[in-house]
Protein backbone atom coordinates (compact mmCIF):
# COMPACT_ATOMS: atom_id res chain seq x y z
CA UNK A 1 0.00 0.00 0.00
CA UNK A 2 1.42 3.35 -0.59
CA UNK A 3 2.56 5.20 2.03
CA UNK A 4 1.04 8.62 2.89
CA UNK A 5 2.32 10.78 5.99
CA UNK A 6 0.69 14.10 4.60
CA UNK A 7 -0.96 16.09 7.39
CA UNK A 8 0.40 13.86 9.99
CA UNK A 9 2.66 14.77 13.19
CA UNK A 10 5.74 12.92 14.11
CA UNK A 11 5.45 12.51 17.74
CA UNK A 12 7.17 9.24 18.62
CA UNK A 13 8.03 6.21 16.46
CA UNK A 14 5.30 3.74 17.83
CA UNK A 15 2.58 6.17 15.89
CA UNK A 16 4.41 4.68 12.56
CA UNK A 17 4.38 1.18 10.83
CA UNK A 18 7.86 -0.04 9.40
CA UNK A 19 6.75 0.94 6.18
CA UNK A 20 6.51 3.99 7.11
CA UNK A 21 9.60 4.52 8.75
CA UNK A 22 11.16 2.71 5.72
CA UNK A 23 9.24 5.08 3.83
CA UNK A 24 10.85 7.93 5.40
CA UNK A 25 14.69 6.36 5.19
CA UNK A 26 14.49 6.21 1.75
CA UNK A 27 13.02 9.66 1.50
CA UNK A 28 16.13 11.02 3.47
CA UNK A 29 19.05 8.95 0.92
CA UNK A 30 16.87 10.73 -1.98
CA UNK A 31 17.19 14.29 -0.23
CA UNK A 32 20.90 13.34 1.01
CA UNK A 33 22.25 12.36 -2.27
CA UNK A 34 20.10 15.87 -3.99
CA UNK A 35 21.93 18.02 -1.70
CA UNK A 36 25.29 16.36 -1.94
CA UNK A 37 24.96 16.75 -5.87
CA UNK A 38 23.70 20.33 -5.86
CA UNK A 39 20.20 19.99 -6.96
CA UNK A 40 18.00 22.17 -5.50
CA UNK A 41 15.08 20.90 -3.69
CA UNK A 42 12.39 23.68 -2.66
CA UNK A 43 9.62 21.60 -2.99
CA UNK A 44 8.10 23.68 0.13
CA UNK A 45 8.19 27.08 -1.22
CA UNK A 46 6.74 29.42 0.29
CA UNK A 47 5.68 27.63 3.73
CA UNK A 48 6.78 28.63 7.35
CA UNK A 49 7.52 26.62 10.31
CA UNK A 50 8.21 27.67 13.47
CA UNK A 51 11.02 26.08 16.46
CA UNK A 52 9.73 25.92 19.86
CA UNK A 53 12.93 25.12 21.77
CA UNK A 54 12.24 24.65 25.59
CA UNK A 55 15.39 23.10 26.11
CA UNK A 56 19.14 23.76 24.48
CA UNK A 57 20.70 22.44 21.00
CA UNK A 58 23.22 22.34 18.61
CA UNK A 59 22.15 19.27 15.64
CA UNK A 60 17.97 19.37 16.26
CA UNK A 61 17.71 22.90 15.74
CA UNK A 62 20.67 23.84 12.90
CA UNK A 63 18.64 20.34 11.27
CA UNK A 64 15.34 22.17 11.17
CA UNK A 65 16.43 25.22 10.39
CA UNK A 66 19.10 24.50 7.40
CA UNK A 67 16.21 21.90 6.26
CA UNK A 68 13.64 23.93 6.16
CA UNK A 69 15.82 26.53 4.22
CA UNK A 70 16.98 23.68 1.84
CA UNK A 71 13.35 23.12 1.49
CA UNK A 72 12.43 26.84 0.55
CA UNK A 73 10.72 27.57 3.50
CA UNK A 74 10.54 30.50 6.29
CA UNK A 75 12.09 29.25 9.63
CA UNK A 76 11.10 30.84 12.62
CA UNK A 77 13.30 30.42 15.83
CA UNK A 78 11.80 30.55 19.62
CA UNK A 79 14.08 30.07 22.22
CA UNK A 80 13.65 28.95 25.83
CA UNK A 81 12.07 31.97 27.43
CA UNK A 82 11.49 34.15 24.03
CA UNK A 83 7.79 33.25 24.17
CA UNK A 84 4.59 33.33 26.18
CA UNK A 85 3.87 29.44 25.97
CA UNK A 86 3.42 27.80 29.01
CA UNK A 87 4.09 30.36 31.44
CA UNK A 88 0.96 33.43 30.13
CA UNK A 89 -0.61 31.55 27.30
CA UNK A 90 -1.52 27.37 27.50
CA UNK A 91 -0.30 25.01 25.54
CA UNK A 92 -3.93 24.81 23.48
CA UNK A 93 -3.96 28.44 23.30
CA UNK A 94 -0.60 28.22 21.71
CA UNK A 95 -1.15 25.47 19.70
CA UNK A 96 -4.10 27.38 17.99
CA UNK A 97 -2.43 30.67 17.86
CA UNK A 98 0.81 29.10 16.08
CA UNK A 99 -1.58 26.57 13.50
CA UNK A 100 -2.72 30.22 12.52
CA UNK A 101 0.14 31.63 11.02
CA UNK A 102 2.76 28.37 10.32
CA UNK A 103 2.33 25.41 8.45
CA UNK A 104 4.26 23.16 10.86
CA UNK A 105 5.87 23.35 14.20
CA UNK A 106 8.60 22.07 15.86
CA UNK A 107 8.77 21.34 19.86
CA UNK A 108 11.98 20.40 22.05
CA UNK A 109 10.90 20.08 25.78
CA UNK A 110 10.29 18.17 28.79
CA UNK A 111 6.96 16.18 28.74
CA UNK A 112 5.39 14.13 25.54
CA UNK A 113 2.04 14.76 27.06
CA UNK A 114 2.79 18.87 26.01
CA UNK A 115 3.84 17.32 22.61
CA UNK A 116 0.91 15.61 22.06
CA UNK A 117 -1.59 18.46 23.24
CA UNK A 118 0.10 21.22 20.87
CA UNK A 119 -0.34 18.44 17.86
CA UNK A 120 -4.37 18.19 19.27
CA UNK A 121 -4.35 21.88 19.16
CA UNK A 122 -2.48 23.15 16.66
CA UNK A 123 -4.17 21.26 13.17
CA UNK A 124 -0.85 21.02 11.90
CA UNK A 125 2.02 18.56 11.97
CA UNK A 126 3.87 18.89 14.63
CA UNK A 127 7.42 17.70 14.88
CA UNK A 128 9.13 16.28 18.25
CA UNK A 129 12.52 17.58 18.58
CA UNK A 130 12.66 15.69 22.02
CA UNK A 131 11.12 14.97 25.34
CA UNK A 132 12.11 13.67 28.52
CA UNK A 133 10.35 10.17 26.93
CA UNK A 134 11.28 10.07 23.35
CA UNK A 135 13.64 11.55 20.70
CA UNK A 136 12.04 10.42 16.99
CA UNK A 137 14.18 12.42 14.74
CA UNK A 138 17.35 10.78 15.94
CA UNK A 139 16.26 7.44 15.36
CA UNK A 140 15.63 8.51 11.55
CA UNK A 141 19.63 9.71 11.55
CA UNK A 142 20.51 6.71 13.32
CA UNK A 143 18.50 3.74 11.31
CA UNK A 144 19.90 5.42 8.38
CA UNK A 145 23.38 5.54 9.39
CA UNK A 146 23.99 1.65 10.57
CA UNK A 147 22.10 1.08 7.04
CA UNK A 148 24.50 3.07 5.23
CA UNK A 149 27.42 1.23 7.79
CA UNK A 150 26.59 -1.82 7.55
CA UNK A 151 24.09 -2.74 4.96
CA UNK A 152 20.73 -3.50 6.22
CA UNK A 153 18.94 -3.17 9.33
CA UNK A 154 16.77 -6.64 9.73
CA UNK A 155 19.08 -9.10 11.98
CA UNK A 156 21.70 -6.58 13.30
CA UNK A 157 22.49 -6.52 17.08
CA UNK A 158 21.97 -3.42 18.42
CA UNK A 159 23.39 -2.76 22.23
CA UNK A 160 22.59 0.60 24.18
CA UNK A 161 24.72 1.30 26.86
CA UNK A 162 23.85 3.47 30.23
CA UNK A 163 20.73 4.91 31.12
CA UNK A 164 18.54 2.80 29.28
CA UNK A 165 14.47 4.86 30.45
CA UNK A 166 15.94 8.29 28.81
CA UNK A 167 14.52 9.24 26.03
CA UNK A 168 17.21 7.64 23.91
CA UNK A 169 17.04 4.45 25.40
CA UNK A 170 12.98 4.49 25.12
CA UNK A 171 13.47 5.92 21.31
CA UNK A 172 15.99 3.35 20.53
CA UNK A 173 14.14 0.30 21.82
CA UNK A 174 11.10 1.19 19.53
CA UNK A 175 13.07 1.51 16.56
CA UNK A 176 14.82 -1.27 16.70
CA UNK A 177 12.25 -3.73 17.23
CA UNK A 178 9.80 -1.90 14.63
CA UNK A 179 12.85 -2.34 12.24
CA UNK A 180 13.88 -5.76 12.98
CA UNK A 181 17.35 -4.95 14.97
CA UNK A 182 17.73 -7.27 17.95
CA UNK A 183 17.89 -4.77 20.94
CA UNK A 184 19.76 -5.59 23.64
CA UNK A 185 20.17 -2.87 26.79
CA UNK A 186 23.04 -2.79 28.95
CA UNK A 187 22.70 -1.10 32.03
CA UNK A 188 21.80 -1.48 35.57
CA UNK A 189 18.54 -2.84 36.49
CA UNK A 190 17.62 0.75 38.51
CA UNK A 191 18.68 2.16 34.81
CA UNK A 192 16.08 -0.12 32.44
CA UNK A 193 13.15 1.10 30.69
CA UNK A 194 9.56 1.00 32.08
CA UNK A 195 8.18 -2.63 31.98
CA UNK A 196 5.34 -1.36 30.12
CA UNK A 197 7.19 -0.14 27.22
CA UNK A 198 9.58 -3.05 27.48
CA UNK A 199 6.32 -5.72 26.97
CA UNK A 200 5.17 -3.08 24.11
CA UNK A 201 8.21 -3.09 22.08
CA UNK A 202 8.48 -7.45 22.82
CA UNK A 203 5.34 -7.28 20.91
CA UNK A 204 6.24 -5.23 17.86
CA UNK A 205 9.96 -7.21 18.31
CA UNK A 206 7.94 -10.83 17.90
CA UNK A 207 6.05 -9.26 14.81
CA UNK A 208 9.27 -7.57 12.81
CA UNK A 209 11.48 -11.40 13.93
CA UNK A 210 13.58 -9.75 16.33
CA UNK A 211 14.76 -9.53 19.98
CA UNK A 212 14.76 -7.32 23.21
CA UNK A 213 16.37 -8.23 25.75
CA UNK A 214 17.88 -6.29 29.04
CA UNK A 215 21.13 -7.13 30.91
CA UNK A 216 23.32 -6.10 33.74
CA UNK A 217 26.17 -7.97 32.25
CA UNK A 218 28.56 -6.31 30.11
CA UNK A 219 30.28 -9.12 28.61
CA UNK A 220 27.70 -10.51 27.55
CA UNK A 221 25.33 -7.44 26.44
CA UNK A 222 28.13 -6.48 24.02
CA UNK A 223 29.24 -10.16 22.49
CA UNK A 224 28.80 -9.77 19.18
CA UNK A 225 27.54 -6.84 18.99
CA UNK A 226 26.97 -5.23 15.44
CA UNK A 227 26.80 -1.97 16.83
CA UNK A 228 27.57 -0.03 20.45
CA UNK A 229 25.52 2.94 21.04
CA UNK A 230 26.02 5.40 23.96
CA UNK A 231 24.02 8.82 25.44
CA UNK A 232 25.40 10.91 28.30
CA UNK A 233 24.06 9.64 31.98
CA UNK A 234 22.85 12.89 32.99
CA UNK A 235 20.27 14.38 30.37
CA UNK A 236 19.19 17.78 29.81
CA UNK A 237 16.55 18.61 32.60
CA UNK A 238 17.73 16.53 35.56
CA UNK A 239 19.14 17.90 38.79
CA UNK A 240 22.71 18.30 39.41
CA UNK A 241 22.18 16.59 42.37
CA UNK A 242 21.76 12.95 40.46
CA UNK A 243 25.44 13.06 39.16
CA UNK A 244 27.22 10.92 41.77
CA UNK A 245 24.70 8.30 42.11
CA UNK A 246 24.65 8.40 38.13
CA UNK A 247 28.28 8.03 37.63
CA UNK A 248 28.69 5.54 40.19
CA UNK A 249 25.60 3.21 38.36
CA UNK A 250 27.08 3.85 35.33
CA UNK A 251 30.94 3.46 35.26
CA UNK A 252 30.87 -0.03 34.45
CA UNK A 253 28.83 0.35 31.58
CA UNK A 254 31.27 3.03 30.34
CA UNK A 255 32.19 2.16 26.49
CA UNK A 256 36.00 1.68 26.12
CA UNK A 257 38.34 -0.42 24.34
CA UNK A 258 37.55 -3.64 26.54
CA UNK A 259 33.74 -3.38 25.34
CA UNK A 260 34.65 -2.40 21.71
CA UNK A 261 37.09 -5.64 21.87
CA UNK A 262 33.91 -7.90 23.44
CA UNK A 263 31.75 -7.04 19.88
CA UNK A 264 32.09 -7.62 16.63
CA UNK A 265 35.28 -6.59 14.54
CA UNK A 266 32.81 -5.12 12.19
CA UNK A 267 31.09 -3.03 15.15
CA UNK A 268 30.30 0.49 15.19
CA UNK A 269 30.33 2.92 17.98
CA UNK A 270 27.29 5.35 17.65
CA UNK A 271 26.14 8.18 20.18
CA UNK A 272 23.25 10.95 19.76
CA UNK A 273 25.85 13.53 21.00
CA UNK A 274 26.63 15.99 22.70
CA UNK A 275 29.18 13.41 24.34
CA UNK A 276 31.40 13.58 27.49
CA UNK A 277 34.32 11.80 25.91
CA UNK A 278 36.97 14.37 27.68
CA UNK A 279 37.36 17.25 29.78
CA UNK A 280 37.05 20.21 27.18
CA UNK A 281 33.68 21.07 28.14
CA UNK A 282 32.52 23.68 31.14
CA UNK A 283 30.47 20.70 32.51
CA UNK A 284 32.98 17.67 30.78
CA UNK A 285 35.88 19.96 33.36
CA UNK A 286 33.63 20.47 36.26
CA UNK A 287 32.48 16.79 37.02
CA UNK A 288 36.58 15.61 36.54
CA UNK A 289 37.04 18.17 39.14
CA UNK A 290 34.30 16.97 41.34
CA UNK A 291 34.76 13.09 40.47
CA UNK A 292 37.85 12.74 39.20
CA UNK A 293 37.07 11.10 35.92
CA UNK A 294 38.30 12.75 32.96
CA UNK A 295 35.96 10.43 30.33
CA UNK A 296 32.48 9.74 31.29
CA UNK A 297 30.25 7.05 28.91
CA UNK A 298 32.75 7.02 26.51
CA UNK A 299 36.79 6.83 26.13
CA UNK A 300 37.85 9.44 23.76
CA UNK A 301 39.99 6.57 22.47
CA UNK A 302 36.62 4.88 21.27
CA UNK A 303 35.04 8.32 20.59
CA UNK A 304 37.75 9.35 17.91
CA UNK A 305 38.47 5.29 16.63
CA UNK A 306 37.79 3.96 13.20
CA UNK A 307 35.11 2.75 14.46
CA UNK A 308 32.92 5.94 15.54
CA UNK A 309 30.43 7.12 13.14
CA UNK A 310 29.09 9.96 14.96
CA UNK A 311 29.52 12.65 13.03
CA UNK A 312 27.94 11.09 9.86
CA UNK A 313 25.21 10.38 12.01
CA UNK A 314 25.37 13.88 13.42
CA UNK A 315 25.13 14.94 9.25
CA UNK A 316 22.12 12.51 8.92
CA UNK A 317 19.64 14.21 11.08
CA UNK A 318 19.52 17.12 8.89
CA UNK A 319 18.54 14.70 5.80
CA UNK A 320 16.09 12.92 7.68
CA UNK A 321 14.24 15.90 9.64
CA UNK A 322 14.43 17.35 5.96
CA UNK A 323 12.22 13.90 4.88
CA UNK A 324 9.74 14.15 7.60
CA UNK A 325 9.04 17.49 7.34
CA UNK A 326 8.55 16.91 3.42
CA UNK A 327 6.74 14.02 3.87
CA UNK A 328 4.08 15.37 6.17
CA UNK A 329 3.81 19.08 4.73
CA UNK A 330 4.21 18.31 0.99
N1 LIG B 1 21.45 14.72 19.34
C1 LIG B 1 20.81 15.88 19.57
O1 LIG B 1 19.58 15.96 19.66
O2 LIG B 1 21.64 16.95 19.68
P1 LIG B 1 21.21 18.42 20.12
O3 LIG B 1 20.82 18.35 21.58
O4 LIG B 1 22.42 19.26 19.88
O5 LIG B 1 20.04 18.85 19.29
N1 LIG C 1 19.39 11.98 26.75
C1 LIG C 1 19.92 13.21 26.23
C2 LIG C 1 19.80 13.23 24.74
C3 LIG C 1 20.40 14.45 24.07
C4 LIG C 1 20.27 14.43 22.59
C5 LIG C 1 19.18 14.38 26.86
O1 LIG C 1 17.94 14.35 26.92
O2 LIG C 1 19.84 15.34 27.29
Amino acid sequence: MAVNLRGKSYLKLLDFTPAEIRYLLDLSKDFKSMKRSGVPHKYLDGKNIVLLFEKTSTRTRCSFEVAGRDLGMGVTYLDPGSSQMGKKESIPDTARVLGRMYDGIEYRGYSQQLVEELARYSGVPVWNGLTDQFHPTQMLADLLTIEEKLGRLKGINFTYMGDARNNMGNSLMVACAKMGLNFTACAPKALFPAQELVDTCRAIAAENGCTVTLTEDVKEGTANADVIYTDIWVSMGEPEGVWAERISLLTPYQVNAAVMANARDTAIFMHCLPSFHDTRTTIGADIAKKFDISEMEVTDEVFESKQSVVFDEAENRMHTIKAVMYATLC
